[in-house]
């Protein structure tokens, strides 16, 4: 065996779900990883200023400039003097900051910027904001290199573990039928649109399988997150939606499946952990041993798994409709949802506006190419101001 280099990582959204994990892996694993910068959007500074002082981070960003003195003080206590900077900008620069991969664990569409900057400079991206790929699909994809972003969330990781077990002689993309992306079915799953009408933020906010952030967490509710994954799925893998499956399965056991032209299905198992695709993606193409538990054959298990029901949740084929237009789409699609989810959080749209919502906005949008970041962000503000305005008529 040979001796392993060392890597750094630049985090950003270290104070997060995906963040806070990421940082678990690395310091399992002192001698593959260090920490060479981290970015947060200031939420929670103390934790901020604790993981770069633990780590030795040589850089610290925080997007909320106005919490850089804080940031600075809290650092000073702990006798720890990296680069703070602040700002978007701050954020952006610290995506840049030299580095051999950037792990992207920012939530929503403002993770952009930062995953086309670490494209940019060269770097490995480790993609959790699965938002940046999807509202800036073909720009993402005009920058990226073949490998140069390894995916994080569970459902892509496992369509890459499958892939790689596609035969002895290495992936063929011709040998590959479909792909078959898992979905837990939410906290919802198995009620009919009526059913859930009265839902509440604090029924959303609680997933039978994941701990997450709360935008995934109610995405996950609505199904939308598994429509934003079929589209992150045909721009990472380049297969028609139409070659896209998604079926049911409660436990979160089997994170997604590859059917081969023979009649073989692969399958990815491992119990619901993000330290493993996390651990996959930071030691790419290698596998870091004891990243999580592995399943227990010593017990019985059932594993079941169902059809979607469309009727009662309708985000997955809005998704694919998008993801077949194609330009701005998907970014509306993603935008009029972020503007949905705020609304619903705040109490002033009920649970079944929010798809009914984005496909409203996603209706009336005119699609246009999304050639630029501009045209991009145009596009993402339009459908933010076009859903407020609809949600506005319908408070809970
Ligand atoms: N959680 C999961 O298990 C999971 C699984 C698959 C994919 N993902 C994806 O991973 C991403 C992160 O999800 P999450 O669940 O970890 O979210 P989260 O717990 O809400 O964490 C979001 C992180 O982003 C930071 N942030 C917010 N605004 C920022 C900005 N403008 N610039 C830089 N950082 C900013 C937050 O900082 P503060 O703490 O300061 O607010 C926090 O560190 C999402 O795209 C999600 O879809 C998550």
């Amino acid at each position: 065996m040979h001796a392993e280099t060392l890597r750094s990582v630049v985090v950003l959204g270290s104070t997060g779900s995906i963040g806070t994990q990421a940082i678990d892996v690395v310091t399992a694993n002192p001698g593959r990883f260090r920490v060479a910068g981290l970015a947060a959007g200031g939420g929670r500074v103390d934790l901020l200023a604790r993981q770069a002082a633990e780590l030795g981070a040589e850089v610290v960003a925080v997007a909320d400039a106005a919490r850089v003195p804080e940031l600075k003080e809290a650092l000073a206590a702990l006798g720890a003097a990296p680069v703070v900077l602040g700002g978007p900008e701050g954020v952006a620069e610290a995506a840049g900051w030299r580095c051999d991969i950037v792990l992207n664990g920012i939530t929503g569409a403002l993770g952009l910027t930062s995953t086309l900057v670490a494209l940019e400079a060269g770097r490995t991206l480790a993609l959790a904001n699965k938002e940046s790929l999807i509202v800036g699909g073909p720009l993402v994809k005009r920058l990226a290199k073949p490998g140069q972003i390894v995916p994080v969330d569970s459902e892509h990781s496992a369509v890459q573990q499958c892939l790689w077990a596609a035969g002895p002689h290495g992936h063929d993309p011709d040998a590959v039928r479909k792909l078959v992306i898992t979905a837990s079915g939410g906290p919802f799953r198995g009620r009919t649109r009526a059913e859930m009408a009265d839902v509440t933020p604090e029924m959303a906010l609680a997933h039978p399988t994941w701990s997450m952030g709360p935008m995934i967490t109610v995405n996950s509710a609505t199904l939308v997150n598994k429509g934003l994954e079929v589209i992150e799925a045909h721009l990472l893998f380049d297969l028609g939606f139409d070659r896209i499956d998604v079926v049911v399965h409660p436990q979160s056991i089997i994170h997604s499946m590859v059917e081969y032209v023979d009649g073989s299905t692969i399958a990815q198992a491992s119990p619901p952990d993000m330290r493993l695709p996390i651990a996959l993606a930071l030691g790419h193409p290698g596998r870091l041993a004891g990243a999580a538990s592995p399943v227990d054959w010593t017990k019985a298990h059932t594993w079941t798994f169902e059809p979607l029901d469309d009727e009662a949740f309708p985000s997955v084929a809005l998704a694919r409709h998008v993801g077949e237009a194609g330009g701005t789409a998907p970014a509306v699609y993603n935008a009029a949802n972020e503007a949905c989810l705020e609304a619903f959080l705040g109490g002033r749209l009920p649970f079944l506006g929010i798809v009914d919502t984005v496909a409203r906005v996603v209706e009336e949008h005119q699609v246009t190419p999304a050639g630029s970041v501009e045209e991009v962000l145009a596009a993402d503000a339009w459908a933010r101001a076009r859903a407020a305005e609809l949600a506005a008529g319908q408070s809970r």
